[in-house]
């Protein structure tokens, strides 16, 4: 251990022990930073029978800073230990922060792969000049003690035609050998994803270059490339994406492209882009295995937004969405909250609505809607009503800013809400479409529904978050 990390492991678990105060806008079913900012999901992995989270996080300053790797540790996903930070920026490949990257689960321990951000002092533009992105990796062999890290490649070793903007590698094991994808910035502002092999996880050669025909944003952020089913899909968070309407009414969109063909082969085509979330806050998600299927899990948050979040006064920002099982279903992804969630679920109520009913909420509740028309339900402060196909999302009181969203459904015949303190996951007809938001309602809370049909409304326990 460096004297660097030394301070900073110093620092960060003072930071960590300082008293809060008490803020009903803490989150009880959806991981949080312990203080501090949180941005994107990292290394998601199950690891010696525990599912490991570890996420970008500066605990020093909740409107962002230095980012380290923070980590939570859980065998069920209910119960969580909250562990000591994982990667520090203390080395002068990653001193400007430990950027995000992915886990791969070995029979020695763990690699995390990211990327070392570097900036260096002088008059640059940080795009074409002046950043390092390196890609380096960590060892563990145990999944929360580091054991040592590795410069990997650095900006000259990716191929030509790049800006600086290289990073989050997304590594796997396939036939026998390791792949990673990296998202870039070409010189000429095009989004696309660089695929890597390697033999032995160490040497890293280019392999081939995923783009679109035509440029879908300048940069595209978090790359994930997996099957499902047998079908490919390449997930991205690209900027400057230039499509309109649903799916893209937030600064930066967040989707997937389907893909034909060998990702190894430069014959292999990106499809059509589908948004993954249509909400105000989601960005930047990774998917892993576990048991038989795919979980998903993204930042409920989104960078450069117009709108804010008031608890940075409290201390802390942003948070993850709960865990989702990933499913395909004739050409498209869909999402659902992972089976576990439900043994949250205490003291079931079910009413049938015919006209306008209201009913007393608690500050969280899982709510399952289904029936011949659902047009209008209210959150308290937030309400969804479907209308022409469309379900829209728009926050009357406490969005901070927030403005309407809006997602294609067609019929809308079932609604599965998770409503935690300030933060909301609506799955529309079993997860076709799916909107995330945050929002900060005060006071008593009620839902108020609107159309003809069923709902079970639960409350929802909070997950047991012990620090280690
Ligand atoms: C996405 C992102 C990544 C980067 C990380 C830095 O939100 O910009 O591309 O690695 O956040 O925190």
């Amino acid at each position: 251990m460096n004297a660097l990390q030394k301070d900073l492991k110093k620092l960060a678990a003072l930071a960590e022990a300082a008293p809060q105060p008490p803020d009903p806008w803490r989150l009880r079913f959806h991981l949080m930073p312990p203080v501090g900012w949180l941005n994107d999901p990292n290394g998601l992995c199950q690891f010696g029978g525990e599912y490991h989270v570890f996420y970008q996080y500066a605990p020093f300053e909740a409107e962002g800073g230095i980012k380290f790797w923070g980590h939570y540790k859980s065998r069920d996903l209910l119960r969580w230990e909250q562990c000591p930070v994982m990667l520090y920026s203390d080395q002068p490949y990653d001193i400007h922060g430990v950027y995000s990257g992915s886990a791969l689960v070995q029979e020695d321990g763990l690699y995390l792969y990211y990327t070392g951000n570097v900036k260096h002092a002088g008059e640059y533009d940080y795009i074409r000049a002046g950043r390092g992105h390196n890609t380096v990796v960590a060892y563990s062999p145990d999944g929360v003690t580091l054991g040592w890290k590795r410069l990997l490649m650095e900006n000259r070793d990716y191929p030509e035609g790049l800006s600086c903007h290289v990073r989050d590698p997304k590594v796997w094991e396939q036939d026998g050998r390791y792949y990673m994808v990296q998202g870039a910035r070409t010189l000429d502002d095009e989004g696309v994803v660089l695929v890597f092999e390697s033999d032995d996880r160490l040497h890293w050669r280019h392999l081939n270059t995923l783009r679109t025909p035509e440029p879908f944003g300048y940069m595209w952020e978090c790359p994930d490339l997996f099957a499902l089913d047998g079908h490919w899909f390449l997930l991205v968070s690209p900027q400057g994406a230039p499509g309109k309407g649903a799916g893209f009414e937030n600064v930066y969109a967040c989707g997937y492209f389907p893909l034909d063909g060998d990702f190894r082969d430069r014959s292999a085509r990106l499809g059509e882009f589908v948004p993954l979330d249509y909400g105000t806050d989601f960005y930047a998600p990774q998917t892993f295995t576990a048991d038989g299927r795919r979980l998903l899990i993204g930042w409920q948050g989104m960078p450069d937004a117009p709108y804010c979040n008031p608890t940075t006064a409290r201390g802390w920002q942003h948070c993850l969405t709960v865990p989702r099982e990933v499913r395909y279903d004739k050409g498209k992804l869909l999402q659902r909250p992972a089976r576990e969630l439900e043994q949250l679920r205490e003291g079931a109520q079910e009413y049938r609505f015919d006209g306008e009913s209201t009913v007393p909420l608690g500050e969280t509740a899982e709510i399952l809607l289904t029936g011949e028309c659902l047009r209008e339900v209210g959150l308290g402060g937030l309400t969804l009503r479907h209308e022409n196909g469309r379900l829209t999302m728009d926050f009357p009181i406490g969005g901070y800013g927030r403005t309407v969203r809006s997602a294609p459904v067609g019929k809308l015949e079932k609604l599965q809400i998770l409503m935690d303190t300030s933060a909301v996951e609506v799955f529309a007809n079993d997860g076709e479409a799916v909107m995330s938001a945050r929002w900060y309602p005060e006071g008593e809370r009620c839902l108020t529904l609107s159309g003809k049909g069923t709902a079970a409304v639960y409350g929802m326990r909070a997950l047991e978050i012990v620090r280690s």
